[in-house]
């Protein structure tokens, strides 16, 4: 009971450690809402007065605002002026291809299931939303991000090496969210015609990316309920991307009507993340990546691979490929099945 007599040192630096990952997080949130990176890159370099007048930062505040931005490795500092660092130049500078942010931002947003994790583990059942509740701009914005840190690159090239694809004339990208999967199929394949399905009020966030990238000639969209509505017949390439989580007590049906979407020589290609064998937990250190994949998966990943795997034969259609993707929060596995020709 003597005060005097408790010692807390080595156990609250470890608590300290794991306050600064959100201290850290909502520094760099801030300074990607202040635009600091964006402001520093069309500059090159400026004093910390002129930041802290052009940004509207308080004084009180915006030396060790962005003395921490430079502890973080994101600022270079040299004397009393500041430029980005590599990895912003990199990352965070929201007009560039590698652009980040917004999947940064989207984990701390109000609407993750982050941002109130207690809730969310509570939840009897994982929250579905309605069917036209979302999901958000932001957060197609965010998925698409994510989808370029290697996964879009890694599956797309897995598609193009099939022997298939260069005489492929059509796909769909069903729950293609964003729609860059195909955008970049059709950038590798020069008459290739792409297809966009997705809930309808989806449609028009994948709009604004194929037309930023100049493919509207060649890309469509089309809104609807991938469960219950006709996806159309006779694609050389179907591609299904994390979206089964929430259909996996219906992937039997599901898998029924792409047989008809799919003709005798396409492809289906799907890609998601699996759990371990008997739902065990993997190595220690994985908690935080497996939550991740947990929360953006409906709840939890798909469940036994080998039944997964005989839903293609048994729906007319012979795996050629079955391989690890790197995905932003560990491996998924990718599927590539043949439509047999009878
Ligand atoms: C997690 S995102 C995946 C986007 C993209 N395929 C990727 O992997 O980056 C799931 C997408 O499926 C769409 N989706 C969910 N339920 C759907 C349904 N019933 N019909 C059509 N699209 C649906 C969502 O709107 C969202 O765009």
């Amino acid at each position: 009971m003597n005060i005097t007599k408790l010692k807390v040192s080595a156990e609250i630096e470890h608590i300290k450690a794991i306050m600064s990952g959100y201290q850290a997080y909502q520094i760099l949130t801030a300074a990607l809402g202040l635009k600091v990176f964006d402001w520093l890159e069309s500059r090159g370099s400026a004093h910390h007065e002129e930041i802290t007048a052009s940004l509207g930062i308080n004084g009180m505040f915006s030396r060790s605002f962005l003395q921490s931005l430079v502890d973080m490795k994101l600022l270079v500092k040299t004397g009393e002026n500041y430029s980005n660092s590599p990895i912003a130049s990199s990352v965070l500078i929201s007009s560039s291809l590698g652009y980040q942010g917004d999947w940064f931002k989207n984990t701390g947003s109000p609407t993750s299931k982050w941002s109130d994790l207690t809730e969310t583990l509570l939840a009897k059942e994982p929250s579905i939303s309605e069917f036209n509740a979302g999901p958000s701009k932001k957060f197609i914005q965010a998925i698409a991000q994510r989808s370029l840190q290697g996964e879009l690159q890694a599956v797309t090239s897995a598609i193009r090496s099939w022997e298939g694809f260069s005489q492929a004339s059509s796909l769909i990208d069903i729950g293609g969210g964003h729609g860059l999967y195909t955008i970049a199929l059709c950038q590798s394949h020069p008459t290739l015609q792409g297809l966009v399905f997705d809930k309808p009020h989806v449609i028009g966030f994948a709009n604004e990316f194929i037309e930023h990238y100049g493919l509207s000639e060649r890309i469509s969209t089309q809104g609807g309920d991938a469960l219950s509505d006709n996806l159309g017949t006779g694609f050389d390439i179907a591609i299904i991307a994390h979206l089964l989580y929430k259909f996996r007590k219906q992937l039997p049906e599901f898998f029924r009507q792409l047989n008809s979407t799919v003709k005798p020589g396409g492809i289906i290609v799907s890609n998601h993340w699996f759990c371990n064998p008997g739902c065990v937990m993997e190595e220690d250190g994985a908690g935080v990546q497996n939550l991740e994949r947990a929360i953006q998966s409906s709840g939890h990943p798909l469940c036994h691979s080998e039944e997964f795997s005989a839903l293609f034969k048994q729906n007319g259609f012979s795996i050629i490929y079955k391989l690890d993707m790197p995905s932003a929060y560990g491996t998924s596995q990718l599927h590539i099945a043949v439509k047999n020709d009878h």
